[in-house]
């Protein structure tokens, strides 16, 4: 009788434990997910503060990606934002390209 209560327990701890662990794993697959998107959102962000000065926002789908690849930096230096603020711009808009 008590061994029963004994098993059930055990029983209900391993669900418990597994339980636990199945949620530590959706959190840490939950921020990554997370982090992609602001981190595209920036490069949005981004290109709508610093390409807008002298121009209206271009349409990345109108231009091919070597266009884009070769426009960016140039548009950059014009712009002068730094290398890291280029390269999320640039990969933003290869993303919206590729859509
Ligand atoms: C200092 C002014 C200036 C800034 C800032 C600027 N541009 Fe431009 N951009 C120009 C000029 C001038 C042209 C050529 C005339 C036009 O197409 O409006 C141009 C043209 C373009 C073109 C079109 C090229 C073509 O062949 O039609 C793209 C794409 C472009 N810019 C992207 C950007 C991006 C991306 C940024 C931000 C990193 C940016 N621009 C910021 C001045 C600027």
């Amino acid at each position: 009788m008590h061994m029963k209560i004994y098993f059930s327990l055990a029983a209900l701890l391993v669900v418990v434990i597994i339980g636990c662990s199945s949620t530590k794993t959706t959190e840490t697959t939950a921020p990554s997910t997370a982090a992609a998107s602001p981190a595209s959102d920036h490069g949005k962000a981004l290109y709508e503060a610093n390409c807008t000065k002298c121009h209206a926002l271009k349409d990345p789908k109108a231009f091919s990606e070597e266009k884009l690849r070769k426009m960016v930096p140039i548009m950059a230096a014009k712009a002068k934002i730094d290398a890291e603020t280029q390269s999320q711009i640039l990969t933003y808009v290869l993303a919206v390209n590729k859509q």
